[in-house]
């Protein structure tokens, strides 16, 4: 089951190579309003500091993060890479700097943003493309999304609200999309934006998971104890309240080991009940089982479009004649090979997925 995954996200990179996306693929969107968590719920899935986070817009482009388990292929990509650090990142536009610093990574994605979008919270709707090799990760590929915004400010046009949602539903409306909605639980749920986008394309919400962050900043006698169990607003794929790191914890630099500890604590303390259906650990997990599912019904056509993508590149592999110095020749002999393992690949692993066991405690519906 797990070399679907990896199979995917290459597949994704090659056809980014190529410069289309011919297939559409699973992919994890998060989505919700400025500052509700969506930067803090990623990092803590990615396990590692790099997102750049804070109050007010600081998500300004969308960021397409392929996460790839590096434990049993290590070696190969670590030579492949040259490099001997555990874990590593690239990026699409600058691919032969390999970056070892988690804090330059953040650097990295904070100076591309500024390069298209200006250093006035303008907003970009072109994504920036980060790889992540780890040991530590699951293998997911998520996008952060710039937050949804009311009101202009900075070099933000009049109609930012409308350019924002359109970017967002982009995203989201991809059915192949999982979307994370992020909601505070300090503000009321009933009026969460995530909820409401994520509704208008997933109205029955057979790809949303709703998390619900800031569980510590409720006002002192409350919970979301209802929140959470579903009784305010009913998710089919379940609802995560997640404590991440406040701006103080950004500030005074607590680590994401510690913090993800002292959610543990909070959520034994105040969500007994709950504590295994809970936290940034539980999430990851969640997600990483809801995308095998989701991948698992996209399947038969996946296979159908692999399957014409491949006779179209041998007819024009053929074209070519005898093997030539050609790039383009090159590039679609590696996609063809490709897409051909990536059918068997299918094959194989659909006969798996049919007989894994679904998440416990999660409510999937699929
Ligand atoms: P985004 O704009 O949705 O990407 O939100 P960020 O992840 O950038 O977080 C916005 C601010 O909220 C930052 O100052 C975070 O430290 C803070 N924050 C996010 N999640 C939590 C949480 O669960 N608890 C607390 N106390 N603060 C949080
Ligand atoms: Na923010
Ligand atoms: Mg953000």
């Amino acid at each position: 089951m797990e070399t679907l995954i990896p199979t995917i996200n290459r597949l994704q990179e090659v056809f980014q190579t190529v410069g289309t996306e011919i297939v559409q693929l699973p992919q994890i969107v998060v989505v919700g309003t400025q500052s509700s968590g969506k930067s803090s719920v990623l990092e803590s899935l990615v396990g590692r500091d790099f997102l750049p986070r804070g109050s007010g817009i600081v998500t300004r482009r969308p960021l397409v993060l392929q996460l790839v388990n590096v434990a049993p292929q290590q070696e190969r990509l670590k030579n492949e890479h040259g490099v001997k650090a555990e874990e590593w990142g690239t990026f699409l536009h600058s691919k032969n700097q390999i970056f070892t610093d988690f804090l330059e990574i953040r650097k990295e994605i904070e100076a591309e943003t500024e390069r298209t979008s200006g250093d006035n919270k303008g907003i970009t709707c072109e994504p920036i493309y980060l790889k992540i090799f780890s040991p530590k990760v699951l293998n997911l590929t998520l996008v952060d999304l710039p937050g949804i915004i009311k009101v202009p400010v900075g070099d933000q046009p009049e109609n930012i609200e409308a350019q924002v949602q359109e970017m967002i539903l982009s995203f989201i409306s991809n059915p192949n999309s999982l979307i994370l909605a992020v909601s505070p639980a300090n503000s009321d749920l009933a009026t969460s934006d995530a909820l409401k986008l994520a509704r208008e394309v997933d109205p029955d919400g057979r790809r949303t998971l709703l998390v619900v962050s800031k569980l510590d900043l409720m006002d002192a006698g409350t919970d979301a104890l209802e929140v959470l169990l579903g009784r305010v607003i009913p998710v089919r794929l379940g609802i995560i309240g997640v404590v991440n790191r406040s701006q103080h914890d950004i500030n005074t630099q607590k680590s994401l080991e510690d913090s993800i500890k002292d959610e543990h604590v909070f959520l034994q303390r105040h969500y007994p009940s709950l504590v295994s259906r809970a936290g940034s650990r539980y999430l990851a997990k969640t997600l990483s089982k809801l995308l095998m599912h989701h991948i698992r019904d996209c399947l038969p056509e996946l296979k159908t479009r692999v399957t014409v993508l491949i006779a179209q590149y041998q007819a024009r592999l053929n074209s070519y004649g005898q093997p030539v110095e050609d790039h383009s020749a090159t590039l679609l002999q590696i996609v063809t090979k490709f897409a051909t393992d990536y059918c068997n690949t299918i094959e194989g692993t659909a006969r798996h997925i049919q007989t894994s066991e679904l998440c416990g405690g999660a409510r999937i519906c699929y």
